[in-house]
């Protein structure tokens, strides 16, 4: 570890050794608000060549890089339990950042989920459990999502689909000859799970009386990360025909969005915002769905289960 005895509170990002994250990790690290920055991905060496990267680029000394592979619970655990015998400065952030949009298969993560739901939503929901008794007071917790999870702001992506949480971790549509649109609609589904998993948390710390704050992001369509790396040149064009021009006018860096991500995490006038969600720097209603409670509890309640979470870590009751 580095030294960190001038930094005095700590923020772990997740797939920051890249894109979107990246450039968050960078703006805190910019801050000089003397955080100590954990980047936390799934290969150590690319995370440690970002560390060295950014530790150059900006001269802030308290930047680290920690194996976390969010498609593994055995490494979810591992990160917590290597997070909790460090000698850090307190938790006082968490950035569920790290994505990933499967188009090629249906793939499965180490313990047997489809690999989008698995990654974007069960790696974080028990990452998040685990760490909890880890804040400090008046923490944040922010989760990246997208537009792509709202019908009404016309992406060009499929429509997201919930039924249960349960079928989107064993889904039965793998035979889907259209594997592309599948992946799609997986992707835009886990993100529709960011924002109810969201809320849901922010609920659940307030009926508690917790001062940490939970609030979600869609950082815009950036045309700059490695997001599509899993499409085809063919299948790269046809989705950007697909996306209606007004959604490519307004395509961001992932720098600008960087900055804004880190914004709910540095700026003091969020300090009690929490169950809100973040289109860049304005705050912006959702989709309808992603309001609907019934739904978050289900999710919760079977992503407890799924990620076989012990009642005295599941702490956060309805
Ligand atoms: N790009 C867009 O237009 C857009 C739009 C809306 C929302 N978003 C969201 O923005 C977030 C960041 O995406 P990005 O665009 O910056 O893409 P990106 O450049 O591909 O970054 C994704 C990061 O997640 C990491 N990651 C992937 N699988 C992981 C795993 N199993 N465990 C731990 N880390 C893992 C990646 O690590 P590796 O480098 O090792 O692969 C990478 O660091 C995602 O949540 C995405 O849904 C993106």
């Amino acid at each position: 570890m580095q030294n960190s005895s001038q930094a005095n509170k700590a923020v772990i990002i997740t797939g920051a050794n890249s894109g979107l994250g990246y450039y968050c990790a960078e703006a805190i690290a910019r801050s000089a608000q003397g955080w100590h920055i954990i980047i936390a991905s799934r290969n150590l060496l690319r995370v440690e060549e970002a560390v060295c990267k950014m530790t150059a680029e900006t001269e802030y000394p308290y930047i680290e890089g920690m194996a976390l592979d969010l498609a593994s619970l055995a490494s979810v655990r591992q990160f917590a339990q290597n997070f909790v015998a460090g000698e850090r400065p307190p938790l006082q952030a968490i950035v569920c950042n790290a994505g990933i949009q499967v188009v090629s298969d249906t793939l499965y993560t180490e313990d047997g989920f489809e690999m989008t739901f698995g990654v974007n939503h069960l790696g974080h929901f028990l990452l998040i459990n685990l760490l909890l008794p880890q804040l400090s007071a008046r923490a944040r917790i922010v989760f990246v999502s997208s537009d792509t999870h709202n019908p009404d702001a016309d992406t060009g992506m499929p429509y997201p689909q919930y039924q249960n949480a349960e079928l989107l971790a064993f889904p039965t549509d793998n035979d889907d000859a259209d594997i592309g649109n599948t992946g799609r609609r997986r992707y835009t589904t886990s993100k529709l799970c960011n924002i109810l998993c969201a809320y849901e948390l922010s609920r659940r710390l307030q009926k508690q009386q917790l001062t940490t704050t939970v609030n979600a992001l869609t950082p815009g369509l950036m045309l700059d990360t490695k997001l599509a790396r899993d499409y085809s040149q063919a299948e790269l064009s046809a989705l950007s025909k697909a996306i209606p021009p007004s959604i490519l006018e307004k395509a961001v860096d992932s720098k600008t969005s960087g900055s804004a991500l880190a914004r709910l995490i540095l700026d003091p006038s969020l300090e009690n915002v929490t169950g809100k969600y973040f289109d860049g720097l304005e705050e912006i209603q959702s989709s309808d769905e992603s309001y609907d409670e019934k739904k978050a509890t289900e999710l919760w309640e079977s992503s407890v289960r799924l990620v076989k979470l012990s009642p005295g870590e599941a702490t956060l009751l309805r």
